[in-house]
């Protein structure tokens, strides 16, 4: 009975063990699942559109190979996601449809333009970098496919981490002006980074229970902190300065002080109201619709396939 179950399924969470497909779930743990990895896998897709601006003007062969590397990666970790939530019974024809419709979000940072090739370092080492600090403790998620998943993502972010920094510390030994294009960029990425972490956890509806499920392993504000004490000396090693004249090392705490992000500036970019949101969407609902032929091309394919073997 039910109440079996529930109290098969809360020993498994109490015993840091994993939850898998077959397993019996309560139907919120299911519902918050789908809603985070959905939104996990359509950020991964969405963020292939900042740096996939430029690649056809990457500054060498080199750069625009690590670069083509690091987007197909990206396509890959999304679709890995959405196979995620297909052992929880979503279908990711309806989750497309609910991104492209703003019925799911997508993160909040991919919002913002990439304005020159500096920005593609940046990225690297400030948005793979939080996403590493996000996304290590989820190869833990109580989930089974979630976590195995993050594995395998964890790996290859490394490598987005380490040629965005490796990009920057060249620029940083180049000219004047590539120096200039690094701090600008890094000046313009430093926040919205901050952002990905989520709301501060007095203003997060989902951590507490995703924590309790073993979801989440930290809340939104230790991974923000973690991050920004990993960065300050990685910042110190690039030779930029970080726009927040808050932070500072507070030997009390074994943390970096910073100033408080501006949260209403989080809330108008997850309302839709961000520098790129709606060109994101636009750009995401072409290729699904572009796309359309294909689909029904396999399905064509699929069909044929079918009656040939039932003959
Ligand atoms: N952008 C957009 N929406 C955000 C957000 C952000 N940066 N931070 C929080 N939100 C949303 C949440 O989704 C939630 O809305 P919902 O209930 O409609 O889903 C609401 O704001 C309140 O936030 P909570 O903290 O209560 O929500 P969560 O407990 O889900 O925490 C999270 C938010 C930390 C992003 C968590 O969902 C998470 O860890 N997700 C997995 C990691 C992820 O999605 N990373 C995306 C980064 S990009 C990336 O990984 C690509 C890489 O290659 C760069």
């Amino acid at each position: 009975d039910v109440e079996q179950l529930q109290r098969h399924f809360d020993a498994t969470i109490e015993r840091d063990q994993r939850i898998e497909p077959r397993d019996w779930m309560p139907e919120g743990y299911r519902k918050t699942l789908v809603r985070q990895i959905a939104q996990h896998a359509h950020s991964e897709i969405i963020g292939m559109q900042p740096e996939g601006n430029w690649l056809t003007r990457a500054p060498s062969l080199r750069r625009k190979a690590i670069l083509l590397a690091k987007v197909q990666d990206e396509a890959g970790h999304g679709l890995y996601l959405y196979s995620a939530t297909e052992t929880l019974g979503a279908d990711r024809a309806d989750l497309t449809g609910k991104l492209i419709s703003s019925r799911q979000k997508y993160s909040s940072i991919f919002n913002y333009p990439t304005l020159n090739f500096a920005d593609i370092g940046v990225i690297g080492w400030l948005v793979d970098g939080a996403a590493i600090v996000n996304q290590v403790p989820l190869c833990r998620s109580s989930y089974g496919p979630y976590a195995r998943a993050m594995i395998r993502i964890c790996k290859e972010e490394s490598f987005h981490q380490r040629q965005g920094y490796e990009l920057l510390m060249t620029m940083m030994r180049g000219t004047d002006e590539q120096q200039r294009m690094v701090q600008d960029a890094t000046d313009r990425w430093w926040w919205p980074s901050l952002m990905m972490f989520g709301p501060p956890d007095g203003d997060s509806p989902n951590t507490q229970q995703s924590m309790a499920w073993g979801i989440k392993r930290h809340t939104n504000d230790e991974l923000r902190q973690k991050f920004i004490d990993m960065t300050v000396p990685q910042a110190d090693a690039l030779g930029v300065s970080l726009p927040d004249a808050g932070l500072a090392w507070n030997d009390e705490r074994g943390h970096y002080d910073f100033s408080e992000p501006d949260w209403t500036e989080f809330k108008r970019v997850l309302a839709g109201s961000g520098p790129c949101n709606a060109q994101r969407l636009e750009r995401r609902r072409a290729a699904h619709e572009d796309g359309q032929w294909v689909r029904d091309a396999a399905a064509a394919h699929a069909a044929k396939q079918a009656e040939r073997q039932t003959g």
